[in-house]
């Protein structure tokens, strides 16, 4: 498979990740690239953009907040992945795979701060989502937002 590569967005990629959109019926599962990055600049706790890359193109994008005092169901600091996506065209190749493990390796370096937890909240229809975490150690928690989205947590300390 060829290499996948995850490093921090530069503004100037930005116009590349606006590019990036997931299948029609994947639109319930994940917001927007462009609330996303939209949603980052007035984010109250610190936020990570990353793409995702194969060779010079870009297939995907994850966004990361760390959250100092976790969430209800998590004590303590813990990194959130907030958004995960790879584009449609880069499906089922094995890259979102890939790149979910190169993601959780660099959140076990504490890139923004001491955390014992990495959690994320997904929709209950999201099977090959739920398939990725699962296969990556989430647990799934009784616990959901107000989307109605299931809290799954993982410890990295
Ligand atoms: C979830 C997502 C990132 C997976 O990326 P991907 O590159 O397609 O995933 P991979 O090719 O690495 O496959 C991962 C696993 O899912 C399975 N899979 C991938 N696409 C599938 C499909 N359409 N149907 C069934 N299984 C599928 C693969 O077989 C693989 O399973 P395995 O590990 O048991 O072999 C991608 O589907 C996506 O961006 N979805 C929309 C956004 C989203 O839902 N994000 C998560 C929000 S919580």
């Amino acid at each position: 498979m060829d290499r996948i590569c995850l490093r921090p967005l530069r503004r100037r990629d930005h116009r590349l990740c606006l590019r990036l959109k997931v299948r029609n019926t994947q639109r319930t599962f994940v917001h927007s690239t462009r609330f996303s990055l939209e949603e980052a600049k007035t984010s109250t706790v610190p936020v990570l953009l990353l793409g995702i890359w194969r060779g010079r193109r870009l297939i995907g994008f994850a966004m990361v907040r760390y959250q100092p005092c976790g969430v209800p169901g998590i004590s303590g600091p813990a990194y959130e992945i907030a958004r995960f996506l790879i584009d449609r065209r880069y499906q089922g190749r094995g890259y979102g795979a890939a790149a979910f493990r190169q993601l959780l390796a660099f959140l076990r370096t504490l890139p923004l701060g001491p955390a014992g937890a990495v959690f994320l909240f997904c929709n209950q229809k999201n099977t090959v989502g739920w398939n990725l975490y699962g296969v990556a150690g989430f647990r799934q928690t009784r616990i959901f937002n107000t989307l109605h989205e299931r809290l799954a947590v993982t410890c990295i300390s």
